[in-house]
């Protein structure tokens, strides 16, 4: 990606900074199985995580890339989990430093760490990693294509990749590819087959793709209720100001999303 790119990226989540903690560091969606499930949504968030990684296959002392790996939240649980490696990338400086920080804190110095680096330039060997995962964050590619072959070229043959993506479920208009793009979402995907085709094209074979956007959507009215919440208390601590500004931004860009975005789920593999 270009470096204007990546720093509208990099600033984007270091504005939002500590403002994760309204969704315990989860920036994904949550899971929920029905209408009926009553999941809260932090659970939900989390749920996700499992969910997703349960899709990696992995093994006791494998070595897992995290493509946009946020505060390394996700990265926590999965290490917890399942005894691997994680090796994380993002381009926001103040996640690089949160992630530490909550490594540390989860007490897996050493087993988890977050670098700053480009997913579309990755700074690795070929065939460095048993695993890999986009989790939210392939949707911020401008090149997607890139991305994947990159994750390709640094995963060992047989190795699995689990993305996920924010497809459109309904036409979008001008203005509302514009808020996506300032929430640093690029060109929405229509259906599972224009996303299994650009992985196949980057060289994977896709084992698994899943439509869970009726399992998310949930989320948004979930985050709404949250904010409502906790918005006084941020104010307090981060800012009436900030917040406000915060409020504005996410309820125009996940309104728009509730209402005209899904969610995909792809699990690869690289030929062996
Ligand atoms: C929606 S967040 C998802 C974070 C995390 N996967 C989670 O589920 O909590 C998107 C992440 O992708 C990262 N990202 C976006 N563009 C990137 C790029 N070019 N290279 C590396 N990371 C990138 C962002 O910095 C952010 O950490």
């Amino acid at each position: 990606m270009s470096e204007q790119v990546i720093d509208q990226v990099g600033e984007y989540y270091d504005d939002i900074g500590e403002l994760v903690e309204l969704v315990g560091g989860n920036l994904h969606v949550g899971y929920w199985e029905s209408d009926e499930d009553r999941a809260p949504f932090l659970e939900a968030m989390q749920r996700l995580t499992f969910e997703v990684g349960a899709r990696l296959g992995l093994e006791r002392g494998q070595h897992l890339l995290d493509v946009g790996c946020g505060v390394g939240e996700p990265a926590v649980r999965l290490a917890q989990r399942y005894a691997v490696a994680i090796t994380g990338i993002t381009v926001s400086h103040w996640q690089v430093a949160e992630s530490a920080r909550r490594v540390i804190a989860a007490g897996l110095r050493g087993r988890v760490i977050t670098r700053y680096a480009d997913a579309a330039d990755q700074p690795f060997p070929d065939a460095s990693f048993d695993a890999a995962l986009a989790f939210d964050s392939l949707p911020s590619a401008q090149d997607k294509s890139r991305w994947l072959r990159e994750v390709h070229r640094v995963l060992r043959p047989g190795g699995r990749f689990v993305f996920t993506e924010y497809p459109r479920t309904a036409e979008l208009t001008d203005g509302e590819r514009a808020i996506l793009a300032a929430n640093t979402i690029h060109t929405p995907p229509a259906t599972l087959a224009e996303s299994t085709a650009l992985a196949e094209t980057a060289g994977f074979d896709v084992v698994a793709a899943e439509d869970w956007s009726e399992r998310v959507r949930r989320t948004y009215d979930e985050f709404f209720a949250a904010l409502t919440a906790q918005g006084p208390a941020l104010a307090e601590e981060y800012g009436a100001e900030r917040i406000a500004m915060f409020t504005t931004g996410i309820t125009t860009m996940f309104s728009l999303c509730r209402a005209k975005i899904g969610y995909h789920v792809l699990t690869c593999v690289k030929p062996a």
